[in-house]
């Protein structure tokens, strides 16, 4: 006997967010608002969108953003988030499940905010098409957990989920040192959050930004 399939990636975070009406804070991440202040907006891809706080944020800065997400629950709040902010003309919002499908086009900025998933999710092909993705001069951002925050650290993690992937391991996997990207950011930084019983915590996170020759 076989046991029960695996819960698919859709199954997976629609169900993730149907459990509360907003799951994250609704503010834009601070390491993006840090990394992508000095860009001159243009055309931006978001991997892993979310609930769109950071792609509304863009839209809000001028960028004409594309925003994907395998949770068709998440698209839709980003969608509503957008008409809110009257930038919903700014964003188009498009469901991909990225172990089978990405975008088409090239983007000026392409960004792959905490692109972790319980279910498998090959993380450097998929951000290699991110890569792939930013037009010439462009920027790709990667941002995720560096550790797992001070809260989870106890929490029982599958094996391939105990060690997450440090700046150099995310930049030698996309393939950031091979003469066509300068290497603008590759490093850790701590951010200041709240843990879910609202105390003040620190979290550790991998910024790997490059450009585009
Ligand atoms: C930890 S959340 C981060 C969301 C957002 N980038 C942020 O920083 O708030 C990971 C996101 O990746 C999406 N995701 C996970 N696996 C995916 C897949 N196979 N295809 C597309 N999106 C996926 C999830 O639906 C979820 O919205």
């Amino acid at each position: 006997m076989h046991g029960p399939p695996p819960t698919s990636a859709a199954d997976h975070w629609d169900d993730f967010y149907d459990r509360d009406p907003q799951v994250w804070s609704g503010r834009p991440n601070a390491l993006l608002v840090a990394e992508v202040a000095d860009l001159t907006p243009g055309t931006a891809l978001d991997v892993g969108c979310g609930e769109g706080a950071d792609a509304v944020w863009l839209a809000e800065r001028g960028w004409q953003v594309t925003a994907i997400d395998v949770s068709r629950t998440a698209l839709d709040r980003g969608a509503r988030r957008a008409a809110a902010a009257g930038v919903a003309d700014r964003i188009v919002w498009q469901h991909h499940d990225l172990a089978s499908s990405f975008p088409t086009g090239t983007y000026d900025l392409v960004t792959a905010l905490y692109l972790h998933s319980p279910i498998a999710l090959e993380r450097d092909p998929i951000l290699r098409a991110a890569a792939a993705a930013v037009a010439a001069g462009g920027t790709l951002l990667v941002v995720g957990h560096a550790a797992a925050p001070p809260w989870a650290a106890h929490e029982h993690h599958p094996p391939e989920h105990r060690a997450f992937p440090q700046p150099d391991d995310t930049a030698a996997g996309i393939g950031l040192h091979d003469g066509a990207w300068v290497l603008e950011t590759c490093a850790v930084r701590q951010r200041s959050t709240t843990d879910p019983a609202g105390q003040p915590a620190t979290v550790s996170d991998s910024v790997v930004r490059a450009r585009r020759r």
